[in-house]
């Protein structure tokens, strides 16, 4: 008798507008993994999320609205991953100060919780939101635009989320920032992403190229995901790193969630994530 395909859902989004092409991907190779694969959508309540052998969080973008019903869906999920636990801690940039107090060299932040009063930095600035992704209420600012970059914190506080302000690192400009990827645990390919919050506004594919993170990129990310509080390897992890002033990269994020793993940018990268798939369902 020929065993059952493992049977594993992608969740997603609902109503994004675009899809992610490593969804494309992942489903063709994990189909030729012998998988079974179905995008799902995270807060439809019709999917029996039981029922799948692995649920593997991917284009749920959308969460950051909605945070604690995200936590609710991924607690009430019996196989996810990444797991629950990750989620829980990897969804909240407060994380930043975990790595840092572990000796990962982390971008400068402060932390603004609801009622501190806002403090800048006297030279080129970003607020943006504790819970975030997308680049969704991340801003650039100028020294004078305190006015405008207080009130920015303002709606942040008002809809309950600490704000993050941090300088702004001008080679970004320049250099772009490193996307090391790892899947199944180890590092699988990097990749170049463009100025985000800089005048020019590219398409969202436009913005990416492969480019192999320096020896010191990939050894911060490295250091990072070893100090992470949780025992097994994940099946996706994406360090973003931006270069710091004295020129040394630091940590800007570490993607445990849902972040793109930009497949398409390396022509194996879709086979490593189905085979970690594939001994994640067999384990
Ligand atoms: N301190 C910073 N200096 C330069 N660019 C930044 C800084 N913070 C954010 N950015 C830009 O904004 C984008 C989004 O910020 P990020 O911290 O990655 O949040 P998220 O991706 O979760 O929205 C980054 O990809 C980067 O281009
Ligand atoms: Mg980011």
């Amino acid at each position: 008798m020929v065993p059952d395909r493992p049977r594993v859902a992608l969740a997603t989004a609902a109503g994004l507008g675009f899809t992610d092409p490593d969804e494309a991907l992942a489903l063709t190779a994990l189909d030729q993994a012998g998988i079974e694969a179905t995008m799902a959508v995270w807060d439809d309540p019709g999917v029996p999320w039981g029922d799948f052998d692995l649920v593997v969080v991917r284009s749920t973008w959308d969460y950051t609205a909605r945070h604690g019903a995200f936590l609710e869906w991924a607690a009430s999920v019996p196989r996810l991953a990444n797991p629950f636990a990750v989620l829980a801690w990897n969804t909240d940039k407060h994380y930043l100060a975990d790595l840092e107090r572990a000796g990962v060299p982390v971008i400068e932040t402060r932390w603004l919780e609801p009622g501190d009063p806002p403090t800048f930095f006297d030279r080129p600035f970003v607020v943006k939101p504790a819970v975030g992704a997308g680049s969704r209420d991340a801003q650039r600012y100028e020294p004078g635009e305190t006015g405008a970059a207080a009130e920015h914190v303002a709606r942040l506080h008002a809809a309950g989320t600490t704000a993050m302000v941090q300088p702004y690192l001008e080679e970004v400009e320049r250099g772009g920032e490193q996307a090391v990827i790892f899947i199944g645990g180890h590092f699988s390919h990097g990749v170049r992403k463009e100025a985000m919050l800089g005048e020019a506004r590219l398409g969202r594919e436009e913005r990416i190229s492969a480019r192999a993170p320096s020896d010191q990129a990939l050894a911060i990310a490295r250091y990072a995901l070893s100090v992470l509080p949780f025992r097994s390897p994940l099946l996706y992890a994406r360090i973003d790193l931006l270069e710091g002033d004295g020129g040394a990269p630091v940590v800007l994020e570490a993607e445990l969630t849902e972040p793109s793993l930009f497949l398409s940018h390396d022509a194996q990268a879709p086979t490593r994530l189905a085979d970690a798939v594939a001994v994640a369902v067999s384990g």
